[in-house]
């Protein structure tokens, strides 16, 4: 009871300025001091980019397409979420990451900035996802909804707004996306886009096969192109994070894979909101080289 009531009101606390829950922020030396190592892979996105597909696809190369295995434990087990801290005996992202076997796969939604400098030190490759601010928005609202460790959105009015402004955890959408690209090509850094993987994600899976210097055959290729498909993947418990508790994700609020498609957000946002949104875009994102496509 007590583990619960600790985390349907979690509290949250800034570190250097980024919003974060209590219990990472405690944890924060410890993150900072992460030792990477130069075989590790890096996941790393902003909330709601196509993490977890990114990850399965990611699982399936690896381990050249064999869905069996990559059906061995739930995504968060077999790919650790760096920063996410839990109070015992739950995992959390360290305590993983510590005791995994290399070649570790690791996951994290930290901004540029932030990332243990051990990264960069040792050189780990990393792939990075962005996703159009909108359809972000749309997507963390309705999981900041189901998902009770996360602060409570309130409405979508307000919540609208918390986005915006980044006080929302790990920060800023604008400052993350832009951050990440403007580092992408002094290290090995893949940074690829949901709209592009949603639009040819063969093109956008060879891609990642050639960043990880694999090769595999047109058979497996297709293969992971169908194990990876929103449909598929909605139905796999081992990715759909239907195996929480419903104190911690209440997918009857709102299913994990919830649309899985660019452009819902013209399903939320009044012709108002939008273009005041737009309007804020473009101050925010002015001088900046990245640009989004907000459907296909
Ligand atoms: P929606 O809420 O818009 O549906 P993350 O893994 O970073 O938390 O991102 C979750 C978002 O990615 C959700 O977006 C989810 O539906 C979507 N998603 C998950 N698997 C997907 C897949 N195979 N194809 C397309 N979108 C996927």
């Amino acid at each position: 009871l007590h583990l619960e009531e600790h985390h349907l009101q979690p509290e949250t606390k800034e570190v250097n300025g980024i919003l974060m829950s209590k219990m990472m922020s405690d944890n924060w030396d410890k993150i900072w001091n992460f030792q990477a190592k130069p075989d590790d892979l890096l996941i790393a996105t902003y909330a709601k980019a196509g993490t977890t597909w990114t990850q399965e696809i990611v699982d399936m190369i690896q381990n050249d397409g064999d869905v069996q295995k990559c059906q061995r434990a739930n995504t968060f087990d077999r790919h650790p979420f760096l920063e996410w801290t839990l109070p015992p005996p739950l995992n959390s992202g360290l305590d993983l990451a510590n005791k995994m076997p290399s070649p570790r796969t690791l996951k994290t939604h930290l901004p540029v900035q932030m990332l243990p400098p051990s990264f960069w030190k040792e050189k780990s490759k990393i792939i990075y996802v962005a996703r159009n601010a909108k359809d972000c928005l749309v997507s963390y609202y309705h999981f900041s909804r189901m998902n009770k460790m996360l602060p409570d959105p309130g409405t979508w009015e307000e919540y609208v707004e918390t986005f915006k402004a980044g006080k929302v955890l790990w920060g800023s959408w604008y400052d993350h996306v832009k951050g990440w690209w403007d580092v992408k090509d002094q290290h090995q850094i893949l940074y690829l886009f949901y709209e592009d993987m949603k639009e040819d994600p063969k093109r956008e899976i060879e891609k990642i096969v050639k960043f990880l210097e694999k090769d595999i055959s047109e058979e497996v290729l297709n293969k992971i192109i169908y194990h990876t498909s929103f449909d598929i993947m909605k139905q796999n418990p081992m990715a759909n994070y239907t195996t929480l508790p419903s104190s911690l994700m209440d997918h009857s609020i709102s299913p994990f894979m919830r649309k899985g498609m660019p452009g819902d957000w013209k399903n939320h946002f009044t012709v108002a909101q939008s273009e005041d949104f737009d309007e804020d875009y473009r101050k925010k994102m002015a001088g900046s080289t990245i640009t989004f496509r907000t459907e296909i």
